[in-house]
């Protein structure tokens, strides 16, 4: 079997190549408009951070795992096409700002149907509003080959920082395809043996594909609203004298609620929460579902809200001015274990804090610095360690929960600081206590 993936990104990239370490009987090739990227996938330096993927890339590049710039032959070679490209708010037009722009995924179609003279398995891995494969299936049959091609949706439900493990031993593999018709059948049943290779049958499930559409966007949205519930809660805390952690903690023990996504932050980023949340409001509000889409909104502004709230707490406990104050931000990727930036609360955060007049210097272990001062400003210092951001700063910002901020010698940091020196973290990652013993004035998300 030949598979072909469009899209060499977050997704595409350690997706294919989980496929290639599990089964080795099947060719995957790698396609991507973007020729820097591919060089990168070619290279030793891939273009994605991703604990344990470059050993898997190491190991099957150029024998069953292919990256290339030659997008039309793979497609036409190919028995099984997977899209997996970006599929961003859309920025203009008619429902700017919420809906999907759904041009990269038309584009790959039209290829397909440009290129292809054989039946062909096609696949959306990118997140696509509900009802998607029809505009597919539109395409194909513009070209007079709607009969070629059976469409399947097979949204991928991996996590940054932890890509691999979660392809490794997803909680569950969806498929949604035609179970009406035999090719249908035929199609679902080669999918699922995919995946079957490596995990169990009962965690494969299959729907029809408006379904498995519709489940990618909710179960982001369920995700998103209950980091933005556990939020919301940390402001009730921080008036209240709760801890959010003890009251995430007491919630998390009931079975029904369960301990995962309960830690509260500076806000949820990363390239899809808010854009699948939008993508939802929009489609609630053309199905004529206005309240509806309202409910689903507020998981946004909930989550704007608390990117400000921990902004106005910064500027309050500064004496309400950063005018020539240096701020030492530790974190800018959106979570740990990835150089992603997309939606990061940081990017928010540090712009308002320029906007205040504070120097701001920034460190990451991951992010490249041109990156940061693209999001941010030209004026922003990238230090190339927290001990060097830190030195001379009158508070520290912990953004990111990178493990490195757990273990820092904060003694050490504290004597390198203009006093009073304070520390927001944003994260709730650090023993406050300990930190307002060495001198500190020390603060947290949901403590008060
Ligand atoms: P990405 O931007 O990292 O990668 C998309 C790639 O597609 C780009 O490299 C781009 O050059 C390429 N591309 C676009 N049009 C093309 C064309 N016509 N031919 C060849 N290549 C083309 O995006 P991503 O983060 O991998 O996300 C892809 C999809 O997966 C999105 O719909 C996203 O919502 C979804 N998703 C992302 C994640 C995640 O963690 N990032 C998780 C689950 C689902
Ligand atoms: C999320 C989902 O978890 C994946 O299942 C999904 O496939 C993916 O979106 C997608 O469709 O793109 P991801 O955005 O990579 O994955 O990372 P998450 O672990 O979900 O974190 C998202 C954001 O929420 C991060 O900024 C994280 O710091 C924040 N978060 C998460 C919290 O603030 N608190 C939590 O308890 C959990």
């Amino acid at each position: 079997m030949k598979i072909c993936c469009i899209g060499a990104g977050y997704v595409g990239g350690p997706t294919m190549a989980m496929i290639a370490e599990k089964c080795h009987d099947i060719d995957v090739a790698v396609v991507d408009l973007n020729e820097q990227r591919i060089a990168a996938w070619n290279s030793p330096n891939l273009p994605i951070y991703e604990p344990g993927l470059q050993e898997i890339v190491e190991e099957r590049r150029d024998k069953n795992l292919f990256f290339s710039t030659e997008v039309k032959k793979y497609i036409k070679d190919a028995d099984v096409i997977f899209i997996s490209v970006g599929t961003p708010t859309k920025s203009y037009g008619i429902g700017a700002g919420q809906a999907a722009e759904l041009g990269y995924v038309e584009g790959c179609a039209r290829m397909i149907a440009e290129v292809c003279e054989g039946p062909k398995i096609v696949i959306e891995k990118s997140t696509v509003p509900v009802r998607t494969a029809e505009v597919i299936q539109n395409v194909f049959d513009g070209y007079e080959k709607g009969d070629l091609f059976e469409i399947l949706s097979n949204p991928e439900f991996l996590a940054e920082g932890t890509a691999i493990s979660d392809l490794e031993n997803p909680d569950r593999v969806l498929i949604g395809g035609d179970s009406t018709t035999e090719a249908g059948k035929k199609a679902l049943e080669t999918v699922v043996g995919i995946y079957n290779n490596w995990v169990p049958r009962e965690n494969i499930i299959t729907t029809n594909v408006w379904s498995s559409e519709l489940s990618k966007l909710v179960a982001n949205a369920f995700l998103a609203q209950r980091v933005s519930s556990i939020n919301a809660i940390s402001a009730v805390c921080e008036a209240s004298g709760a801890d959010v952690d003890e009251v995430a903690n007491a919630i998390g023990k009931d079975s029904r609620i369960g301990p995962k996504f309960l830690k509260s932050s500076v806000g949820f980023g990363g390239s899809c929460f808010q854009k699948d949340i939008l993508n939802l409001v929009y489609l609630c509000e053309h199905f004529g579902l206005a309240d509806v889409a309202e409910y689903w909104r507020q998981v946004i502004k909930i989550n704007e809200y608390q990117r400000k709230r921990f902004t106005r707490k910064v500027i309050h406990s500064l004496y309400n001015t950063l005018q020539g104050k240096r701020i030492a931000v530790l974190g800018f990727a959106f979570k740990k274990d990835t150089d992603d930036t997309r939606e990061s609360a940081a990017i928010y955060i540090c712009r308002d804090l320029v906007e205040e007049g504070a120097d701001i210097v920034v460190y990451d272990p991951q992010v490249d610095a041109e990156e940061i001062k693209g999001l941010t400003s030209e004026k922003v210092e990238v230090a190339s360690s927290a001990a060097e951001a830190v030195a001379g700063a009158h508070a520290v910002l912990v953004l990111t929960e990178w493990d490195e901020f757990k273990e820092l010698d904060y003694a050490a940091l504290y004597a390198s600081m203009v006093k009073p020196a304070h520390i927001f973290d944003g994260r709730n990652i650090l023993d406050l206590a300990e930190l307002e013993k060495i001198g500190f004035n020390a603060f947290g998300i949901g403590k008060a």
